[in-house]
C-alpha cells in the first residue's frame, strides 16, 4: 500500500476525516481502526479497476459494504501471501507411501490430523488441536516427507520457509525477516508452515552468537502469537539435531508435540521398497532378502539406491538393445556402492534423544 499515512493521523483526525467524506459518525477509536482499512479498500478497488480510485469513492463504498469489503480484502491478501510464500498443494498419494505401522504416522494421525479434522468432537472432549510441532531424527529419515504428508492429509497448503528466505537481507536481518514472514503467515487459513533445519534459527542461546540469540528470541515470541490465533495453521519444524535447540523452546506450552522420526522396521521398509520397485522394469525380485539387507537404510538411502539401479538398467538396455529387467542380483550388485546412513552410534544417540525429548 503506497499511501500509508495512518501513523500520522490521530484517532480524532480519523473520525473527522471519515465524517467529512461520508457523513458517517464513528467513535475516534473505532475510526482509527477503520481508517487503514479504508486505505486498503482504496488500494484494492484501484487494483481491481486498473485505475486510481479516489479516497472519497473508496471511503463511501467501504462504509456501505463494510463487512463484505473486509472479507474481500482478506481473501485477496491471502492469495497474495500464498503466492509470495510459494504455497504448494501436495497430492494425497504421499500419505500411502508411509507404512501404517511407522510410529510417527500413527502419532500424526491421532494427535494432529484427527483433532484438526474432527473439530466438534475435539471441542466436546476438551482436546486442543495442535498449532506447532517438531519432527526430529537423523538426516534422510523422512521428516520433510512427513511434513508434506501431513499437509496432504489435511488438504492444507504446504509452505516451506527456507533459511534462504530469512537471509535475503543478510544475517543481521534474519530476526526481522522471521518476524515479517510469521506475521504474514498468521493471516493464512488452512496452511502448514514448514521450517527445516530448525536448529539453524532456534539454536541454544547459551552457545550462540549475538545474531543467533536475537533469532531464537524472535522465535520464542512468535510461537505463542501463533497459538493464540483462531485460524487453521500448523507450524512444523524439523531438525536433525534436537539437542542444539534452545531449552526454552522445548518446554511444554510452546510445541504441542515433539515427534521422533527414526529408522524403519521390516514392515516399514517393505512399504517403501515396494513403492520404489513399482517404478522399475522388474524381473524376479526376492523382496524378503532386500528387506533383510537394508536394515540400516533410511528412506533417502533407498531412494538413492533405486535411482542408481534405474540408471544402471537404462544404460544396460541402451547398450544391449534388449529388454533389461531388474532382478535381486541387479540390486545386490549396486547395493555395496551405497553406504547406509544409519550406524550403531547414530541409532543409540537417536534412541537416547527419543527418551529425553519426545512428547506427544
Ligand atoms: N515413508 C516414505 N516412503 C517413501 N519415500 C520416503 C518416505 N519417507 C521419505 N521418503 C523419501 O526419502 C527422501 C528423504 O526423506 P526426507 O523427508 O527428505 O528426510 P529428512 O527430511 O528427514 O532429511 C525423500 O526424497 C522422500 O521422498
Ligand atoms: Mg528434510
Amino acid at each position: 500500500m503506497k499511501e500509508d499515512i495512518t501513523e500520522i493521523l490521530s484517532p480524532e483526525l480519523c473520525a473527522i476525516k471519515i465524517f467529512e467524506i461520508s457523513g458517517a459518525k464513528f467513535d475516534p477509536d473505532i475510526a482509527a481502526g477503520l481508517w487503514p482499512r479504508i486505505l486498503q479498500h482504496k488500494w484494492l478497488m484501484s487494483e481491481k479497476l486498473g485505475r486510481d480510485v479516489g479516497l472519497r469513492v473508496a471511503c463511501i463504498d467501504f462504509i456501505e459494504n463494510m463487512e463484505q469489503a473486509s472479507e474481500e480484502y482478506l481473501a485477496y491478501k491471502q492469495r497474495d501471501i500464498l503466492n509470495e510464500m510459494g504455497a504448494q498443494t501436495i497430492g494425497k498419494g504421499i500419505w500411502d507411501t508411509i507404512s501404517d505401522s511407522q510410529p510417527p504416522k500413527q502419532l500424526v494421525q491421532k494427535k494432529i490430523i484427527l483433532p484438526l479434522t474432527e473439530k466438534a468432537l475435539s471441542k466436546k472432549h476438551g482436546v486442543i488441536p495442535p498449532k506447532a510441532i517438531i519432527f526430529f531424527g537423523p538426516p534422510g529419515t523422512g521428516k520433510t516427507h512427513f511434513a508434506k504428508a501431513t499437509a496432504a492429509a489435511l488438504s492444507w497448503w504446504f509452505i516451506e520457509i527456507a533459511p534462504s528466505m530469512l537471509m535475503v537481507d543478510g544475517t543481521e536481518k534474519i530476526g526481522a525477516n522471521l518476524h515479517k514472514i510469521m506475521e504474514k503467515a498468521r493471516n493464512l487459513e488452512d496452511a502448514v508452515i514448514f521450517i527445516d533445519e530448525f536448529e539453524e534459527i532456534a539454536g541454544s542461546r547459551d552457545d550462540a552468537s549475538r545474531i543467533d540469540k536475537s533469532i531464537t528470541n524472535e522465535f520464542l515470541k512468535q510461537v505463542p502469537l501463533l497459538k493464540n490465533q483462531g485460524n487453521n495453521i500448523l507450524l512444523i519444524c524439523a531438525t536433525n539435531y534436537i539437542r542444539q535447540l534452545d531449552a526454552a523452546l522445548l518446554r511444554p506450552g510452546r510445541f504441542d508435540c515433539v515427534i521422533p522420526v527414526g529408522g524403519l522396521n521390516e514392515d516399514e521398509r517393505k512399504t517403501i521398497l515396494e513403492h520404489y520397485l513399482s517404478k522399475l522394469n522388474t524381473g524376479e525380485i526376492d523382496l524378503g532378502r532386500i528387506i533383510e539387507m537394508t536394515s540400516r537404510f533410511t528412506p533417502a538411502d533407498m531412494e538413492y539406491l533405486f535411482q542408481q539401479v534405474a540408471q544402471f538398467a537404462f544404460e544396460r538396455e541402451l547398450v544391449t538393445k534388449q529388454d533389461y529387467r531388474v532382478t535381486t542380483d541387479t540390486i545386490f550388485e549396486i547395493m555395496p556402492k551405497i553406504r547406509p546412513s544409519l550406524t550403531d552410534e547414530i541409532i543409540v544417540e537417536f534412541e537416547k534423544d527419543s527418551i529425553t525429548y519426545s512428547r506427544a
